[in-house]
């Protein structure tokens, strides 16, 4: 087996509804009666093509219109964790973004309830961690996003973190940071997407005013060199995602991707797939994207894989076994 389908890793940035593959999507579509704007997974596939984060959202919430029932939730997850589990990713922390189905008034009971079923399955299955970071949307407001905070509060105990996604620009950190404070004082681990498509002083406020652990992206450090000296010195972690940074033209070419900087600079990067079946690519054509327009070896790939549990919220046992599971891997190529 390839080195890095093999190479025990966690993924720290993944969007559940984003996991939703064509052909499943089509498949639940008609499970619950619904119709879908194209004629079939490959008419959907054509539109696979996108300027920017704000061109994408549109179709990814489109296709989130498939999944109603708690059984959906279920199986989206049940199908993430086992590709995950295959690709050797024994630990996940998947995003999710209740506010699209709290919309359509479907019940936080059947959304949560099929997503932490599906986890404790996996777990048991295949031994894959699975947990749950739930994701405010930044174009709404910050009192929906304090809202949405009491209605999760039934489950506090079931879910690792908050975080922010949805559209960047224009909705800067700063709007959310009495989010972020309410959040920790419930416990709950912090993140935030910043500096996808936003400058890098929105990495800044999501550190400096909403007090996050872990930045998701964070690609545009790459042109505030202070910055990056800061990610390293103060240890926050980067979850990058090469090829969703590459689908959603916020880097032009992989050959120059930063994440070689970022690690010389002493960052802990980690690498992740986003929204794979929309960008092209899981967790490991991440890991090999890199390893092919960079020239990656395995000492560096197994760096990464490193970087990617000393960048989880796991507690320390589980992150020494894991390291422990990637040094033995590396010793199979020595
Ligand atoms: N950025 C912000 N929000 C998102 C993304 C992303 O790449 N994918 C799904 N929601
Ligand atoms: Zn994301």
């Amino acid at each position: 087996m390839p080195f890095i389908d093999a190479l025990p890793k966690a993924e720290l940035h993944v969007h559940l509804e984003g996991t939703l593959e064509p052909d499943e999507m089509f498949r639940l579509a008609a499970r619950n009666g619904i119709t879908l704007p194209w004629a079939s997974p490959d008419a959907l596939r054509a539109h696979y093509s996108f300027t920017g984060l704000e061109h994408f959202l549109p179709l990814y919430f489109e296709g989130c219109a498939v999944l109603r029932s708690r059984e959906d939730f279920y199986d989206l997850t049940a199908a993430y964790l086992r590709r995950a589990a295959s690709e050797s990713v024994r630990r996940a922390e998947m995003f999710f973004g209740p506010q699209t189905f709290l919309d359509r008034h479907i019940p936080i009971v059947d959304q949560l309830g099929g997503i932490l079923d599906a986890i404790a399955d996996a777990r048991s299955d295949t031994g894959t961690v699975g947990a749950l970071i739930v994701t405010a949307q930044r174009h709404r407001t910050e009192a929906a996003a304090l809202e949405l905070l009491d209605t999760l509060r039934p489950f506090r105990d079931s879910i690792l973190g908050v975080g922010l996604g949805s559209a960047e620009r224009g909705n800067p950190p700063s709007k959310f940071a009495r989010f972020f404070a309410a959040a920790r004082a419930e416990g709950y681990r912090l993140t935030c997407h910043a500096g996808e498509e936003g400058p890098p002083s929105y990495i800044r406020e999501a550190l400096d005013l909403c007090g996050v652990e872990r930045i998701d992206h964070g690609y545009t450090a790459v042109r505030d060199p202070g910055l990056v000296a800061r990610l390293a010195d103060d240890g926050i972690p980067l979850t990058m995602c090469p090829l969703s940074n590459l689908r959603l033209r916020v880097t032009a070419d992989l050959s120059t991707y930063p994440v070689t900087d970022f690690m010389r600079a002493g960052v802990l990067v980690t690498v992740n797939s986003d929204d794979p079946p929309y960008f092209g690519g899981y967790v490991n054509d991440n890991y090999t994207a890199l390893q092919q327009h960079l020239g990656l070896g395995s000492g560096e790939l197994a760096a990464l894989a490193r970087n990617s549990f000393l960048g989880s919220f796991a507690d320390r046992s589980e992150v020494d076994r894991a390291l422990a599971a990637v040094t033995a891997h590396e010793a199979t190529v020595a």
